[in-house]
């Protein structure tokens, strides 16, 4: 399955494609997981794209598609990928189509998770990640069984540095510029699917696996 997931910082994405990994074991593509664990191994890269997910922007497009088109030339992905918040452009997009028809292969789906810009704030604000495993959890709508740690590993849980109310502010405002002309293009491309993403986490991935089921049949 080549799939992308799609929708607003605290939709769901991560919350979702965990569950879809659990399922499918398909790769797993982040770009900001991928920036953050760069920022956290002092890479060039890291140093590059701090200065602008600390900020809330997006890092240019040229230094994203370098490292997307890195991963996806890896062979853990010959039978299908999952991207998770890449493409965020139309560039970005165009750079991904012909990156995949190079490979012979295109997008079966972009899912498009959908939430309210207030229930998106007070689930960025609320998030606690494990330092281990990176499994989101939620203050109060998705809390761990013991305060502070990871149900998984028992990693202790801590808050994302561009989950202030400031960035938060700011992340959605440089987003929703952007998603609006990314949806028309692949809704011109027919593989569009709108998902509500305001149900519970296990409804959301009921909506979601719909459509998962019909491209792996
Ligand atoms: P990235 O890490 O992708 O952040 P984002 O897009 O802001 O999205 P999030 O990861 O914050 O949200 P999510 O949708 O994964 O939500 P989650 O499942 O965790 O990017 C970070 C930065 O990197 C960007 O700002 C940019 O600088 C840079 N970057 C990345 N990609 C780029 C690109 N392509 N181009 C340029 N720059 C790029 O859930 C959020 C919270 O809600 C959790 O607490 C969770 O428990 C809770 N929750 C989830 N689902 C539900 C539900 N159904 N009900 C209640 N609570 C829920
Ligand atoms: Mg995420
Ligand atoms: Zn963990």
């Amino acid at each position: 399955m080549n799939i992308v997931l799609m929708g607003l910082p605290g939709a769901g994405k991560g919350t979702q494609a965990d569950r879809i990994v659990e399922k499918y074991g398909t790769p797993h593509i982040s770009t900001g997981d991928m920036f953050r664990a760069a920022i956290q191994e002092g890479t060039e890269l890291g140093v590059k794209a701090k200065s602008f997910m600390d900020q809330g922007a997006l890092v240019p497009d040229e230094v994203t598609i370098g490292i997307v088109r890195e991963r996806l030339s890896k062979s853990d992905c010959d039978n299908g990928f999952l991207l998770d918040g890449f493409p965020r452009t139309v560039p970005q997009a165009e750079a991904l189509d012909r990156l995949l028809a190079d490979m012979g292969r295109k997008i079966e789906h972009v899912i498009n998770i959908q939430v309210e810009k207030e229930e998106l704030i007070a689930r960025l604000t609320g998030r606690r990640i494990c330092k281990v495993c990176g499994t989101s959890y939620h203050l109060l709508f998705n809390p761990p069984q013991v305060e502070g740690v990871c149900d998984k590993d028992g990693g202790e849980l801590y808050q994302r540095a561009d989950d202030n109310p400031e960035t938060v502010t700011n992340r959605l405002e440089v987003n929703m510029n952007q998603t609006a002309p990314l949806l028309a293009f692949y809704d011109s491309k027919e593989v569009l699917v709108n998902i509500d993403g305001q149900q519970d986490i296990k409804d959301v991935f009921k909506d979601l696996d719909a459509v998962l089921l019909e491209s792996v049949q």
